[in-house]
């Protein structure tokens, strides 16, 4: 199958170049004090000014409310992601409920407190030992069939996975970490383009800490061209998964989080940032394990 086909979320074909993550949006503690590049509402609206207009929460992120504030008014605007499936325990663990009565449960609470009439994008957030991924899905694709989803998503799922949900509705994202620190994403991406599945890059930056806690030759890898084009070596690191997209010709859609109006904007310029070949195979053999990742 063609992987750039239209699909019901990109309809012309052409898929959104970056997302924005909101697992860490939260409420200020006391909004008196509220730093303006910090203020969620204002981070929201800033991104679908850029134009970023995927926006990816989940049931367990517990902010589906504060989401919701955040886009009305644009509702048209935004293309909204959700997921279900983990739930957090008394204790602080969570557990995974996929079936077919916790899905129609969860997207009828997630819709309530998005306050939207539908999510365009709804994913199995991570897969389930104990219920088959058929039953999942099936009680997605009830969903769609009653316009509550335009689209359904896996995230956390085995290639085999992905492969017996799609023979019973057609999956429109995959959801897996892809970072100079973590390649795991890497190897579904035959199996994505044979399926023309989009794979969504979460956490691009390695959670902010590829600089922090790497050892010296990844961040070397990234700190020479940050100083060469006078960016910082996280947005070297969101740049080389950009850069993937041209290397496989099928659809890849980092999804980078941020909290601040400042990131937000420097993850917006990282998308176009130009890495030369060298500076390239210097961070590939970071991301292919051949340089120490710590
Ligand atoms: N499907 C899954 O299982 C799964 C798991 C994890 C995450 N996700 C998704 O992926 C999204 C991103 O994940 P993530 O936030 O863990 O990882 P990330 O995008 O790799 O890193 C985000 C962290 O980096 C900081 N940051 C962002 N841009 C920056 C910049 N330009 N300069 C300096 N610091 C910057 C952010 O700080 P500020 O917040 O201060 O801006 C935040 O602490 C999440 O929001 C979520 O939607 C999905």
């Amino acid at each position: 199958m063609d992987p750039l086909a239209p699909n019901p979320l990109w309809p012309t074909g052409k898929p959104p170049r970056q997302g924005l993550g909101l697992m860490r949006l939260r409420d200020p503690e006391s909004p008196g004090a509220t730093d303006p590049d910090r203020d969620p509402h204002r981070v929201v609206q800033a991104a679908l000014d850029e134009g970023i207009t995927l926006l990816d929460t989940a049931e367990m992120y517990g902010n589906e409310e504060l989401v919701g504030r955040t886009i009305a008014g644009r509702r048209d605007e935004v293309l909204l992601c959700s997921k279900f499936g983990v739930v957090w325990g008394e204790s602080g663990d969570f557990s995974v409920q996929a079936d077919a009565a916790t899905v129609a449960r969860s997207c009828e609470a997630s819709l309530r407190r998005l306050g939207v009439d539908v999510i365009d994008l709804y994913y199995l957030h991570h897969r389930s030992d104990a219920t088959p991924i058929e039953e999942t899905v099936t009680a997605m694709a009830e969903l769609v069939e009653a316009g509550k989803v335009r689209a359904i998503g896996l995230s956390n799922v085995t290639v085999e996975d992905i492969r017996r949900a799609h023979t019973i509705h057609p999956v429109t994202a995959l959801q897996e970490q892809w970072s100079v620190m973590s390649d795991a994403a890497e190897a579904f991406l035959p199996t994505l383009a044979e399926l023309g599945i989009a794979l969504v890059a979460h956490s691009p930056m390695a959670h902010g800490h590829v600089t922090v806690a790497a050892p010296a030759g990844v961040r070397a890898a990234l700190t020479e061209p940050a100083a060469r084009l006078d960016v910082t070596p996280l947005q070297v690191a969101l740049a080389w998964v950009h850069q993937q997209r041209r290397r496989h010709t099928q659809p890849i859609i980092p999804l980078p989080g941020a909290t601040s109006i400042g990131h937000l904007r420097a993850n917006v310029a990282a998308a176009s940032l130009e890495l030369s070949d060298d500076e390239l195979s210097r961070i590939d053999a970071i991301a292919a394990g051949s340089v120490d990742r710590g």
